[in-house]
């Protein structure tokens, strides 16, 4: 039994969606590129927004998230960052959702996340979770790219923050600390500050994820959390990512520059382009749930990577264009 297994069995039980054939969805501009269809079948009555070129069918699953009609300018609304953005989510029971960003510098993800986190609002629009607007009550975990830990705290002081938040009695929490903790790949580093160099950046870039999975969130967003790893340490984590993924089924919302990262993380990509920032490319990354470093040697795997290479190459092209 893993810890996050009453979490688990708490989902409403449905059949496990298997991956289907890799589907993208291009901007309709686009040249002959093969387009298949996003998610499934329409809700009966309910529209299907496009921002860019994805096309987000509403189905008869739960909304997890949903971005709408989002605006967001600066300087008196002289710089448009996203106009009319959408964006949804929908649940896929038992599974869990672990969705890639992809996009160039300034696109906005950053931006995106920190709506879903409550730490901006957009000049206008609609940030819905689970159908309802996003309020302080949402549990939304953070993992970003700079360590985020309390350096005067210990590891296990730094994970049991939030369940102290929650006024969980010092019994109750304990056990959960310190499963996640071995989760996260840290027993024994319990009683260590959280900081450089007693423990590494990889340590704790693990306190950070066990900091922001130990109350269970609704949804987990990370922004670049492995950017500033040396390359073993960044696939050491991805591979812990996946594993934690697994037990804990909780839907993940991942910014990363690194295609091959989004490839062997992610069960469903996004591709953003900037000026405005939207949505053009939707990819569902037709590998097993469960990802081993074996498949990043897969004809599949590197063909997904060069076909999204080639479409942020040419979304770049556009935009300058557009410029
Ligand atoms: N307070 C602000 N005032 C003006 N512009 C802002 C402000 N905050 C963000 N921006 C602009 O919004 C745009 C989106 O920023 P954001 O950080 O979301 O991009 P990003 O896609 O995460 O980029 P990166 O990949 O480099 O992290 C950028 O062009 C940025 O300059
Ligand atoms: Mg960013």
């Amino acid at each position: 039994m893993g810890l996050f297994d009453d979490y688990i069995t708490n989902v409403k039980s449905h059949k496990k969606t298997e991956p289907q054939a890799a589907e993208s969805s291009a901007p309709p501009s686009e040249t002959a590129k093969e387009q298949a269809s996003a998610p499934p079948a329409a809700k009966p009555g309910k529209s299907s927004p496009v921002s860019g070129g994805v096309n987000f069918n509403n189905s008869h699953l739960t909304d997890i998230l949903e971005l709408k009609n989002i605006h967001q300018t600066y300087d008196d609304g002289n710089v448009t960052i996203f106009k009319d953005l959408y964006f949804l989510l929908e649940d896929k029971p038992e599974q869990g959702q672990f969705v890639c960003i992809l996009g160039t510098s300034g696109c906005g993800k950053s931006t995106l996340l920190r709506y879903i986190c409550g730490l901006q609002d957009p000049t206008s629009g609609e940030v819905l979770i689970h159908g309802k607007p996003r309020t302080h009550d949402n549990r939304v975990g953070m993992v970003f790219q700079q360590y985020s830990s309390l350096p005067w705290y210990t590891v296990y002081q730094n994970v049991e923050l939030s369940l102290r938040f929650q006024g969980m009695s010092k019994n109750d929490r304990r056990d959960i600390v310190l499963k996640t903790i071995e989760l996260v790949g840290l027993k024994g580093h319990e009683d260590k500050y959280a900081q450089y160099p007693s423990l590494s950046g990889g340590q704790l870039q693990r306190v950070a994820i066990a900091r922001s999975i130990v109350a269970r969130p609704e949804i987990l967003v990370m922004d670049e959390p492995f950017g500033a790893l040396d390359i073993k340490t960044r696939l050491q984590m991805q591979e812990l990512l996946g594993k934690i993924w697994h037990e804990t089924k909780t839907t993940i919302l991942f910014v990363t520059h690194d295609i091959s990262e989004a490839v062997f993380l992610g069960d469903d990509i996004f591709v953003m382009k900037s000026n405005p920032g939207e949505f053009v490319y939707y990819h569902h990354v037709k590998l097993p749930l469960e990802r081993t470093r074996e498949l990043k040697r897969s004809d599949y795997f590197n063909k997904l990577v060069y076909e999204i290479e080639d479409e942020m190459m040419e979304m770049d092209s556009l935009s300058k264009k557009n410029q």
